[in-house]
């Protein structure tokens, strides 16, 4: 047969690609079979592959100093993350182990801070980069860690008047940062970001409010292109004029020493994902070098803040088809045993696309299918990839003996934090079971069971039944 879903992937994609292949007709992600976790816990169902995440920051870490290396920049790499990516437990005992500096946004995030603490997972030196604008319980939050001897813990400024707040309460020397406004791309529906202070107040700030009150020392400016780190000339001209910012700054300001840069880092959303990352990187250093030799400016240490690079690859949600509809001559929907506005909300929010393949059935035949979610909303839908702005899916008998089983891949960032796990959902379609997969010590595959999937009184109890 030469239009089976196999010859489609072969036609259209390298595969097997890092991280996908098949075995016995089985699709395998990171060398996790799928279809035996699937016999084993049903669906739907949400799988961590933890080692994914210590492999990401490896990998990007190599870089920094591979170019750091090669160019001869004499700035050290920082690799943050940024917690509000994934908040769990299981994340950020994992990221640790590679010994990060982490990023808090709100207030929240403090108390995640001090139960690492607890549980002597980090101790009082590590970074902490606090950003957001934030309310009194953040700044009361971020005081007490400084006050209470997290040293290194950096609040970002991001308004003029958040410094008042720390200098009058904040009882030693301590470090913060200064959040510079980007502009935003042409196509968005406003210009300046409302993330941070604008470019043309930054050096007024640090002097009217900051130069000449020696508790205070400005370390670090933050920079973040919210569309992410691309090859585009909106982006390279957002960098060129935050660190333009940097070495106005440094001129008058002798305790700056380090440039954020944010996240941004993409992951891969499609088989054809296409990204050099060595190129991007190396980039970025020497276009901070060479500013700031051009200044005679000293090179800053380079902080990132990578949150979706860092987890969203090593998060998988596999799902049942439980039946098809064929709604006119070329519609036909494949419904599935949960929703997609719910357990992958930024699908429906900001049509973002993952990697969508099916795990089995991949010597069928394949048809143009919509994929349906289970609550009664229109937009509860999926039918476009990155490559394409159509949904192929392998077809399937309905009299068949083991249905048919989809994977959407890479989906370990902002998902849970934005859906509520374990809250309130749509149509209260419940969030899914979740498993954990790691590495024993001889390599062998070792799961765990994170989460039931969530019941009727967990929700029922919310509601106030
Ligand atoms: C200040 C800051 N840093 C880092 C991040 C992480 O971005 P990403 O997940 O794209 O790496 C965000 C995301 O909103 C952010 O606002």
């Amino acid at each position: 047969m030469t239009n089976s879903y196999t010859d489609l992937i072969d036609q259209t994609f390298y595969f097997p690609q890092d991280g996908f292949d098949l075995h016995k007709g089985y699709l395998e992600f990171n060398g996790i079979p799928l279809h035996y976790f699937i016999k084993k816990y049903g669906t739907p169902l949400k799988i961590t592959y933890l080692p994914k995440i210590g492999s990401q920051i490896k990998k990007a870490r190599n870089l920094f100093n591979k170019s750091i290396k090669s160019l001869g920049y004499t700035g050290k790499y920082h690799y943050c993350y940024c917690t509000k990516s994934s908040h769990f437990s299981y994340v950020l005992n994992e990221v640790l182990k590679s010994k990060v500096q982490l990023e808090t946004s709100s207030a929240f995030d403090i108390d995640i801070i001090w139960k690492l603490y607890e549980a002597k997972k980090i101790d009082k030196r590590i970074t902490i980069i606090n950003n957001g604008f934030k309310p009194e319980n953040y700044l009361q939050k971020i005081v007490q860690l400084i006050n209470k001897g997290f040293k290194n813990t950096i609040p970002i400024c991001d308004n003029v008047d958040e410094v008042d707040f720390y200098a009058k309460k904040i009882r030693r020397k301590f470090q913060l940062g200064i959040r510079v406004a980007t502009e935003e791309e042409p196509t968005f529906s406003f210009y300046t970001s409302r993330l941070g202070i604008p470019n043309s107040k930054v050096q007024a700030f640090y002097k009217e409010k900051i130069a000449g009150n020696d508790k205070l020392e400005v370390k670090m400016l933050h920079f973040f292109v919210d569309t992410g780190i691309k090859d585009k000339i909106y982006y390279w001209g957002e960098l060129k004029k935050a660190i333009k910012t940097y070495c106005e700054l440094k001129k008058i300001c002798p305790s700056l020493e380090a440039i954020n840069i944010g996240g941004g880092l993409p992951i891969r959303n499609s088989l054809g994902f296409e990204y050099d990352y060595a190129y991007m990187i190396k980039q970025i250093v020497l276009l901070i070098q060479e500013a700031c030799d051009e200044d005679n400016i000293p090179h800053p240490d380079i902080y990132t803040e990578f949150g979706s690079y860092t987890v969203g690859e090593s998060g998988a949600t596999i799902f049942s088809v439980l039946g098809q509809k064929q709604q006119n001559d070329s519609e036909l929907w494949y419904m599935i045993d949960n929703s997609l506005m719910n357990s992958l909300p930024d699908s429906w929010g900001i049509s973002q696309r993952f990697i969508l393949l099916p795990i089995n059935k991949w010597t069928n035949e394949y048809t143009r299918v919509n994929i349906g979610g289970l609550t009664c909303d229109n937009s509860d839908y999926y039918n476009s990839e990155l490559h394409q702005n159509q949904v192929y899916l392998p077809k399937f008998n309905k009299k068949s003996k083991e249905p048919l089983y989809i994977g959407f891949f890479h989906t370990g960032a902002y998902q849970d934090a934005l859906s509520g796990f374990g809250g309130i959902k749509h149509c209260l379609i419940p969030s899914p079971k979740h498993i954990l997969i790691d590495k024993g010590e001889k390599g062998n595959l070792v799961e765990r069971l994170s989460s039931e999937e969530q019941s009727a009184q967990s929700m029922l109890d919310i509601l106030g039944y």
